[in-house]
Formats: C-alpha cells, structure tokens, sequence
C-alpha cells in the first residue's frame, strides 16, 4: 500500500482560533489537514465555504510537492460540487473530494433552472478538477455499493481518474460518531483491485479503531475528535501513523 498520510479533520478544531489551530496541526506531525465543507443539503450540518478556506490557507505554507505536508484535503459534503470548483482552487485546496451521490443526484429536476451543474457526470466533474489543476478524490456514503467506483478508477483515460477514494465510516454531517466496521470490506476490496491507490476513511477512527482500517488496506487516515479532543495531539498523531505504517 501507498504511504501512511494523517490528514487531521479540523471539524473537532476551535473555530473561532482556526488559522492557529491548523498551523499548531501541521506542527504536531500531520501530513494533510482534512477540511470538512457542508452546505446543509447534501448533510443536515453547515460549516464554511471558500473565503474561511482562503484564510487559514495563510496560516499554512502550500506543500512543496504533491501530497506534501500541509496538502488542503477538501471533503466537499455539498450538493453542488461542479460549482465550488474554481472558488476553491483559488482558496488554496490542493484536494478536492466531491461525493459520488452529490455527482449523480437525480433531484435535478427539482429546480433545473438553478440547479443546472446538478447532474454532471462524475468523470467529467473529475477532468475538471484536474483541469483548475487539483487532484480529484472521490467520496462514497456507507450505504453506497463501492462497485459504482470500479468503472470510475478503471477508465483508460488518465484526466477523468481520480487520485483518492474516500470510504465513509461513519453517516457524513458531524464529528465524534462510531466507526463502521462493515465499512472495511470496501476498503478491501479498493485495496485488492488498486494496490497503489491513496484509500481514505473518515469517521470515528482513533486509536482503538485504526487497526481494523489499516488491516483493511486504508492509508490516509482522516481523525476529528480524536485529534483535537486530545490531551496531546501530538502522540494520537503519531500512533494512528504507527498503526498504518507497521
Ligand atoms: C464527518 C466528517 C468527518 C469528521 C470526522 O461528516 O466528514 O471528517 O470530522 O470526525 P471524527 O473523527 O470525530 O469522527
Ligand atoms: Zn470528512
């Protein structure tokens, strides 16, 4: 499997002291910083958008190479993820996950003179991405069968293949929830048809769930709650790193 990537959620982080909270992050060891974008519509929860991105960027220097410490990993929880794509390029996101659900979703109908980006195609949305210059993850719910990504990643055409698959591990909308561990199959299964494939899980990992996901193949490690309700988040840090790289 590829390397161990922590990449720290600062959902659980003090949003009144973020720009602090993200330097202090990168300090204490972490590769990526896990930005958590909700609309409340794709998720029942609102965080922020674009210009909060734009400034902490400031309190964290662009990684120097791709996937470098300091990467701006955007977990894009929004109904819409074809229209952000330019705003948070020029925010500073190095990584933009949108939602296989949000790409696909049928209630396009609902107000098609509004919503026109609503139905785009995956692989297109993907090739966007690629084309503002961002790496392109794509993100599936738990009750989304991992096979719909099979035609995704298989494509022969290296612009509409993304470079991350995010396997949900818990329900997306909010921090400190229960790690799924039916969840790990599809982990599995990524890991055995794509052995150099950056596999993220996002949800309730901590130091006593990182080894069922680790065992299952997973290798950017997404931890909210655990990090920042840390005593020393220094040390969670390192052990989830541990638990990936043994
Ligand atoms: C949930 C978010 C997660 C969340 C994880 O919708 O996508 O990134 O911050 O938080 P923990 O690690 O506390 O489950
Ligand atoms: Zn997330």
């Amino acid at each position: 499997a590829p390397q161990a990537i922590i990449a720290p959620s600062i959902l659980s982080a003090d949003f009144g002291a973020l720009g602090k909270a993200c330097s202090d992050t990168i300090s204490h060891g972490a590769d990526w910083l896990h930005v958590d974008i909700m609309d409340g519509h794709f998720v029942p929860n609102i965080t922020f958008g674009a210009p909060v991105v734009t400034m902490i960027r400031s309190h964290v220097d662009r990684p120097k190479e791709v996937y470098g410490k300091g990467t701006f990993d955007c977990h894009m929880m929004i109904s819409e993820p074809k229209k952000w794509v330019k705003d948070f390029q020029k925010a500073g996101c190095d990584l933009y996950c949108f939602h296989y659900e949000a790409a696909i979703d049928s209630t396009a109908a609902e107000s098609p003179e509004t919503h026109t980006d609503r139905k785009t195609n995956p692989k297109e949305l993907i090739k966007f991405i690629h084309d503002q210059g961002m790496r392109a993850g794509i993100a599936i719910k738990p009750g989304t069968d991992v096979k719909v990504l099979y035609d995704i990643f298989d494509n022969g055409n290296k612009d509409e293949v993304p470079e991350m698959a995010l396997v949900m591990t818990v329900e997306p909308g909010f921090g400190g929830q229960k790690f799924m561990p039916d969840m790990m199959p599809k982990v599995e299964a990524l890991r055995k048809r794509y052995p150099e494939l950056n596999i993220e899980v996002d949800g309730g990992l901590s130091e006593k769930t990182i080894d069922v996901a680790a065992d299952a193949g997973a290798n950017v490690i997404v931890a909210g709650s655990a990090v920042f309700g840390a005593q020393d988040p220094a040390q969670v840090i390192a052990k989830l790193r541990e638990a990936v790289e043994k």
